[in-house]
Formats: structure tokens, sequence, C-alpha cells
């Protein structure tokens, strides 16, 4: 496609009928840009990175590779479900990298939330780059632009391309097809692609991942217990039915100490924020009333069952003077 503007004449896609109509047009248009050619593709686990993928998958089939860089700062069980949807669903060429020592040595003991979101995208484009290089013959790389993307490159609020760029030596053409697309009509696509409703509808999730909820310097134990209560309230939430209603919903684990009381003995164990919002666009944001019984549930897990945290509290804070993230 060589047209960064939505056309007046393209509706909204709502229904799973104008989801198929656009997936054929574009099955044909991915088709005729890259001919037999071989496709590259970063595959986070995304919404837009995930349509992406199956919607190449559909239109060239293993001439697609998937590269799926675990850096230790996704939720549980995502790298799992990559792999499954991904490498027996969907059949594509599927690269897992392991790359949670490279990421985690790095950012042992850095502390400034501005140096690690750095560093976890510059070690993402490292890895990415020398995954590219072990495929011969790649002259495409598919991304999983959408329209805001491009809206918002015009107006100068952030970079086109959420990779983060390769370097210069990587010379790839770029494949978008979802990029006149907003984030609702991806996710109808996705559904009739036939990805699974959780993938379809996941909450957003920032690209540095848990990493800016482990805040302070990261250690892989408080990483972990960061993890294990953000499982905890995914599931309590999703029991409740507020997955399908809150916009955005996690844990924190800061790097600070709570004494408290476990098994009859003095606990001096990390405590553990709740924050759950609602936005449009995530520029301001109001705090969920989450039911008070269902809080003490889920604090009462999460301090029973996840090793480390003694103590919960629920963040009240709206955005603005909050922001969504803690760093
Ligand atoms: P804040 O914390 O700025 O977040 O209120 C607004 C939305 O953006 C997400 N977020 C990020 N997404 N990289 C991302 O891809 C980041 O570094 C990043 N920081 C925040 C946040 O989760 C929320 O949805």
């Amino acid at each position: 496609m060589s047209n960064d503007v939505r056309p007046e004449s393209l509706e909204r896609i709502t229904t799973p009928e104008a989801a198929r109509s656009f997936i054929d047009d574009q099955v044909k248009e991915i088709k005729e840009q890259v001919k037999d050619g071989k496709v590259l593709l970063a595959l986070s686990g995304g919404v837009d990175s995930s349509v992406c993928a199956a919607l190449i998958s559909r239109a060239i089939g293993k001439n697609l590779t998937c590269v799926h860089v675990n850096h230790g700062l996704l939720r549980k069980g995502e790298p799992e479900q990559v792999c499954k949807v991904f490498g027996e669903q969907f059949d594509v060429n599927l690269v897992y990298v392991d790359a949670v020592d490279r990421f985690l040595d790095a950012l042992a003991g850095v502390s400034d939330p501005e140096t690690k979101r750095k560093i976890i995208g510059s070690i993402f484009i490292d890895v990415f780059a020398e995954e590219a290089a072990k495929i011969e013959g790649v002259s495409f790389l598919g991304q999983g632009t959408i329209y805001p993307d491009i809206l918002e490159s015009k107006d100068g609020i952030k970079a086109h391309h959420n990779v983060g760029g390769l370097p210069e030596e990587v010379k790839l053409e770029l494949v978008e097809p979802l990029k006149l697309l907003f984030k609702d009509e991806v996710r109808v696509v996705g559904a009739a692609l036939g990805l699974p409703d959780e993938m379809v509808n996941r909450q957003p999730f920032p690209g540095p991942g848990l990493g800016v909820r482990c805040t302070g310097a990261i250690t892989r134990d408080r990483l972990e217990a960061l993890r294990e209560s953000d499982a905890i309230l995914r599931e309590e939430f999703k029991n409740a039915g507020l997955d399908k209603k809150v916009w955005q919903y996690f844990t924190v684990v800061p790097d600070m100490k709570a004494t408290g009381v476990k098994d009859g003995k003095r606990a001096f164990e990390w405590v553990c924020i709740i924050r759950a919002v609602n936005t449009k666009d995530a520029m301001s944001a109001t705090i969920e009333r989450v039911d008070w019984e269902l809080l003490e549930k889920i604090s009462y897990r999460i301090t029973h069952e996840v090793k480390g945290i003694n103590r919960c509290l629920y963040d009240l804070t709206a955005k603005p003077t909050g922001t969504i993230e803690l760093e």
C-alpha cells in the first residue's frame, strides 16, 4: 500500500462480514506486494502484532517468519500463549528467542525509569536484528502499525514505527496491512482470523512490560512476585467480569518493604499496589470503584499465595496527577 490516508469510502469494520471482506482484500494486496518473497515480523503477542501476523500468514503461509523475543518482562503465560497460537494453530515459522538473562543482566542495578526503557528498547532492536541476520533472503518487514500510529506520527506526537526502528543496514520493505484501521477494527479482524478472544481483546500493555511495574532497580525475585500477583489480579478480574469492563488493571511491586506478620512470625516483605483505571485515550484516567469484597479477596490471595508479599494497597490516584503506570 502506498497511501497513508484512510479513504472516505472505507467503512468502519464492525461486523465479521466486513472483516472477512477486508481480510480477502488484504490477502490479495499482500500477495501482490510480497510475491514469493520472505517477510519477517516481531511478534510481541500484543493485539496489533498478533493480528498482523495472522493476516500475513493467511496470505503467504510459511514465507512469514515471526520472531518472539522473551525479555523476561512479559506477563505470566504470555510467551507460552504466543508459541501455542502461532506455532501450532497458525503454523507460521516461529523463532522464539529466550533473551531473559540478557535483558535482566543489563537492567540489574538500573533504577531510573527512562534509562530502563532505553535499555529494554535498544536490546530489543539488537536481538531482533541478530535474528533477522540469521534468516536468508528476507526482504520485507511486517509491522502492526495502525491508523492512530500514522495520525500521531503526522502530529509529531510519537515516532511512527513502534518497533523502534531497525539499524540502517537492515533494509527491508514494510508490509503494514492494518495501517488504515482503528484499534476496534483490528480486534474485529483478529476475531475473524480465528485468534483467541484473550489475545484480541487484551488490555493495553506497555512495550517495556513488567519492567516499569517492578519499580526501581529490577530484581529477579521481586519481578517474579510481581508476575504472580498480576496473574492473581487478572484471574479474579476475569472471574468477576471486570476484564470486559475495566480499561487497564495491573499490580506494581515497588522496591519497598513493610513490616508484617506471617505464620506468627515477623515478616519484612514487599508491598503490592493494585491499580485499575478507565480512560478513552489514556491522556486522562479515572479510578475503577472495585467492589470492596473483591479487593479484599484479591489482597488475601496475593498476600497468602505470592512469596515475598505481605501487604496490598489500592491506588486511588486519577490521571492527572498520577500517570497510569507508576514509572
Ligand atoms: P501513562 O503511564 O503515560 O500511560 O499514563 C498511558 C498508556 O501508555 C502505556 N505506556 C507505555 N506503552 N511503552 C508503551 O508501549 C511505554 O514505555 C509506555 N509507558 C506507558 C500505559 O500502559 C498506558 O496504557
